[in-house]
Formats: structure tokens, sequence, C-alpha cells
């Protein structure tokens, strides 16, 4: 299925501005390890050779491409025309590149050449063959989860996110979509769409902070409450992205979009050990904390989400992870 997106206009919660939300069925069916029949009408853009659409978007596109001089392959994100035409649109595309090549993480995607085209501008990255964690979730007959590697996978986006917190970015969009790994195992945390400075910080740097601010299923009480976003925003999506690649549902489930908003501020999660009783009891208590509504509530940060992380086991019949082999105890 086909990304959707929503145009919220903000009512009565205190937000002055219009926030273009992420749909809450976010989903693509197709991985990026190939088989995607090329869709695109022109076979070239700027240096670039066009070879496979990865993924049609609603702001943007993301396709593999080769540049012609280098042979080299990248992903290339384009964004829509439809988009091209709002300045704003075009500005926030710029700023999405702009934070991928100031950011430089063995997790994270570093992104290479922008182009400013005056209405389609694009920029490429490096080319990650692999699968979007949304997957395995929805489709598990399909797409199997790396149960194995998802210690590994967690651990890597971990680390991503508490790379860029340290630099002060939030990234405000942390789903399994845009949590990508391959067969071996290694993950990255893609999509900086949505990434600001907290108010106050460095925003400045780039001028106006982008107006989107994340998708539903996901969204911490504070961004509801449309509130200035600190990393606690990020622990709380990605508390709700563990929680459901442990138990494959997310904690609320809801009619309409306004229901699940409530959910997210005012509703107690069901415990994940309910929805799946091989989840370890430690595991199920971090996440939890990682879900509280008050900020404060959840655990102060990744670097503390990495190292109580590094001790415990996911599932009950996990092997012993790297903190408990070295001594650490659980
Ligand atoms: N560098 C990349 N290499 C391979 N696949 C990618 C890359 N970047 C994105 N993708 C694929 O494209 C999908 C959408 O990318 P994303 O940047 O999240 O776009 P959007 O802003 O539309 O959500 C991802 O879920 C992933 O499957
Ligand atoms: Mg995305």
């Amino acid at each position: 299925m086909e990304k959707a997106g929503i145009l919220a206009k903000d009512s009565g919660r205190g937000c002055s501005r219009r926030a273009l939300i992420k749909g809450v069925s976010n989903v693509s069916i197709e991985s990026n390890m190939g088989g995607a029949t090329p869709a695109a009408s022109e076979d070239r853009i700027g240096e670039y050779r066009f070879l496979r659409m990865i993924h049609p978007g609603v702001n943007s596109l993301i396709m593999e491409v080769v540049h012609e001089s280098s042979q080299r392959h990248y992903a290339m994100k384009q964004l829509l025309a439809s988009r091209g035409e709002d300045p704003s649109e075009r500005k926030a595309f710029e700023f999405e590149a702009k934070i991928g090549r100031e950011l430089q993480h063995p997790c994270l995607l570093r992104v290479h050449d922008f182009v400013k085209d005056p209405l389609q501008p694009y920029f490429t990255m490096d080319f990650f063959p692999s699968k979007h964690l949304r997957l395995p979730i929805s489709a598990p007959a399909k797409h199997e989860m790396p149960r194995t590697q998802l210690h590994r996978i967690i651990t890597q986006v971990a680390t991503a996110l508490a790379y860029m917190h340290d630099l002060n970015w939030i990234h405000r969009d942390i789903k399994p979509e845009n949590i990508i790994f391959n067969k071996s195992g290694e993950a990255k945390l893609i999509d900086y769409a949505f990434a600001m400075h907290p108010i106050g910080g460095l925003s400045k740097l780039f001028g106006a902070k982008p107006k989107r601010q994340g998708t539903p299923s996901y969204m911490s009480p504070e961004q509801i409450r449309c509130l200035s976003p600190t990393p606690a925003a990020d622990i709380y999506s990605f508390g709700i992205t563990c929680y459901e690649i442990a138990c494959g549902r997310q904690p609320f489930r809801a009619n309409s979009q306004n229901e699940l908003l409530k959910k997210h501020i005012g509703e107690k999660p069901t415990p994940l050990a309910s929805f799946n009783k091989d989840v370890t009891p430690e595991y199920a208590d971090l996440v939890m904390k990682m879900i509280q509504k008050k900020p404060a509530d959840r655990i102060p940060d990744m670097h503390e989400f990495l190292s109580k992380f590094s001790r415990i086991r996911i599932f009950k019949d996990d092997a012993p992870p790297p903190g408990f082999q070295a001594g650490l105890g659980m």
C-alpha cells in the first residue's frame, strides 16, 4: 500500500500552524532488495541514470540510480513535482539534505549530492539494499522477522539515535518504516524529513524549522500537543516501535486518528507481556518505561537505554546479550 499523508489543520490545542502528518497506515510492501519494476518516465536525472523505483512516497520518490561517470550506485530521494511547487516544501527538502550531510554515523545514511532543481530538487545517499522493519511486522509470512538479529538491529538504531541526540538533533519520526536492515543484520535509521533541533538550539542555522511533525501511531503526547519536542519524544516513538517489534502490534488501536491521538495522550498502554508471553520481563519493563506519558518519567536518554538493553534479552529463548556475557548480569 502506498503511504498516505494527512494534512491536518491544528485546532484548539495551542498549535498555530498547519502540520503535515504522515499517515497511520504507512505501509510499503516492497523491499528494496531487488525485483521492483522501473516506473520513471525519464531514465536520466542530472548526472545519474535511473535504475529502479524503490519507494514511491507521498512527498518524494526513492530510487536506485547509478552515477554515469563513476558507475557508483546510490539511492536518490527526489521531491515530487506536486510538492516542489510549494517553496516551503522545497526548503524543508533542502533542510533534510543538509541534515543528512551533517550527520555522520555508521548507522545513519550519508547524503552526498544535493541538487537544487527549481521544481524537483533531489539528493543522493548511500544505497543500502535492505528491507524496512514494517515488512516483517505487517507481513510476517512473506518477510520473516529477523528474530536472532533483533537485538543487534535495535542496538544499532539506538546508537544512531544517541548520536543524533548528542548533537542536539531530534529525529521526530522514529517508526519501523524508517529502520532498514539487511540480511547480515546491519541496520540504518533513515528519513530526516522531520528532524530538528530543540527550540532555542541551533535551529537558526538552517532557517525556519520544518512544519511537519510525525506519524500519529508513534507520536509522543507532547508532539500531539504541539509542545516543543525534546529527545524524550524520540524515546517515546522508539519505545512504541520496540513494543511493536516484539509483539507485532502497537499498544493503542483506534477507529479514527483523533481517538488514536487521545489514547496516546491519556490511555494506559496494555502491558507488552499480555500480547507476547515470550518477551522477557526486563525488556517489557524497559519498553513500558519508554512510553510513559510524561517525558520526565521515561528513561532519561538513549545512553541509558543502551546500557540497560545491552544486559537484557528480548525473548526468553534468546541467546544471552553481549552485556550479560560480559558478566554485567541482568
Ligand atoms: N539509502 C537507501 N537505500 C535503500 N533504500 C532506501 C534508502 N533510503 C530509503 N530507502 C527505502 O525507501 C523507503 C522510504 O524512504 P524514506 O526516506 O523514509 O522516505 P519517506 O520520506 O517517503 O518516508 C524506506 O522505507 C526504505 O525502504
Ligand atoms: Mg520514511
